[in-house]
């Protein structure tokens, strides 16, 4: 049988660990716009936030402790999506009892957390995937195509913008502090360190990180960094400044800009090209009429950001009907989560700091 026809037949029956902020606004809205998955189950420590969550989504069940989601026999699979300290045993424990997990980022707060989990994963033969949700951006896999058929050229760096503002009004307690998981350098860049990672097939190797702390940590961060091979990158995180998602990418042959929040928004230009040019200008308003009917039709399902979710949870359904390996691993949890290292080591020393990258991970 083919894997569509499979999944819409025996959707993925799955249960979410963690009915915090991200679930509630991103993963069960966009998990009841994916028929390949089926939310059986949700689960939260907060007893009045698990029984609200399952009610405002409609899910039969749900319940305080993971223990009584790991032994429900209709589910397959456990979305986890806890604070990053939880993350290790919670998945363990899921691995453990025969669950395939989707685990949110960053997979762990230590690299002995990724390397546990990566063992369980090899012994329970699970899928096993890190929810690096951004590769799934309809933009993003455009540009990957474009970086990987040589339009840019040889590339020589990479811009990021990445503001994601937060309110200090109830915020939990995590995320105030690096040490927890806090702060843009681990919530927000460790996105970012994996976005270059799956665009340009390369790894870092040496990162200059400046932060500046307010109520919380890492209000807002720079970054610069070389990546092995020799593109540059300077990078801007904020918790703090308005919402933006940008990333350009320079080649010797092009330039590509990629902003995360409009629908229009990938836009290439050749060496010699200027962004005022009336040719250019004419392409992108084109591009823009040409892309608006389904533009339209995006932003009413949340814009691509949002939709990004729903094209993660497809992939790891389909990843579990099949037995493929998801294209976001464990190993890739674990390769950002090493840069992340050195770049909270680079803010508090002021020094620049290689990245000392541990061995292969034996599954996941
Ligand atoms: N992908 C993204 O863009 C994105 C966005 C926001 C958050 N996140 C990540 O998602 C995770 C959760 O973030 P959040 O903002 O929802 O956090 P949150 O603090 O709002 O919610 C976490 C929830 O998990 C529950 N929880 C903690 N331990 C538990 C346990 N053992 N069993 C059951 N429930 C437990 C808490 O009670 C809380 O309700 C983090 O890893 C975060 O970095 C990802």
């Amino acid at each position: 049988m083919e894997l569509k026809q499979q999944l819409s037949e025996h959707p993925v029956r799955l249960a979410v660990v963690g009915c915090g902020e991200v679930t509630r606004n991103k993963h069960l809205p966009s998990l009841a716009e994916v028929p390949e998955a089926f939310v059986v189950a949700v689960c939260d420590l907060d007893s009045r936030v698990a029984r609200e969550t399952a009610a405002k989504f409609g899910i039969a069940k749900h319940c305080t402790d993971i223990g009584e989601i790991l032994t429900m026999p209709d589910v397959e699979a456990v979305g986890i999506c806890t604070d990053p300290e939880s993350h290790a045993d919670l998945a363990i424990a899921a691995m453990r009892a025969g669950k395939h997990v989707m685990v949110e980022k960053p997979l762990a707060l230590t690299t002995g957390d990724c390397m546990r989990m990566a063992d369980q994963a090899e012994v329970s033969g699970v899928i096993a995937m890190t929810g690096f949700h951004m590769r799934f951006h309809r933009l993003i896999r455009q540009a990957r195509e474009h970086i990987r058929q040589g339009i840019l050229g040889p590339i020589e760096s990479a811009r990021i913008v990445w503001h994601s503002p937060r309110s200090d009004v109830s915020i939990p307690g995590w995320k105030i502090l690096r040490e927890r998981g806090g702060g843009a350098l681990v919530e927000i860049a460790v996105h970012h360190f994996d976005l270059l990672r799956f665009l340009l097939d390369t790894e870092f190797e040496r990162v200059h990180a400046i932060s500046r702390d307010g109520v919380r940590d890492d209000e807002t961060s720079v970054f610069i960094a070389r990546l092995a091979d020799q593109t540059l990158v300077a990078a801007e995180f904020s918790e703090r400044s308005p919402h933006e998602i940008e990333i350009v990418i320079s080649g010797r042959k092009g330039l590509l800009r990629m902003n995360g929040e409009r629908f229009d928004g990938l836009e290439i230009r050749r060496l010699g090209e200027l962004a005022g040019a009336p040719a250019v200008r004419m392409r992108s308003v084109k591009g823009f009429f040409r892309s608006l009917p389904f533009g339209l039709t995006t932003m009413r399902r949340g814009g691509d950001y949002r939709m990004s979710y729903e094209n993660a949870w497809r992939h790891f359904a389909e990843c579990v009907r099949s037995g493929r390996q998801p294209e976001s691993t464990f190993q890739d949890g674990l390769r950002s989560l090493e840069v992340v290292h050195a770049a909270l080591q680079s803010a508090s020393t002021s020094q620049a700091v290689e990245i000392s990258r541990i061995e292969q991970l034996k599954a996941g």
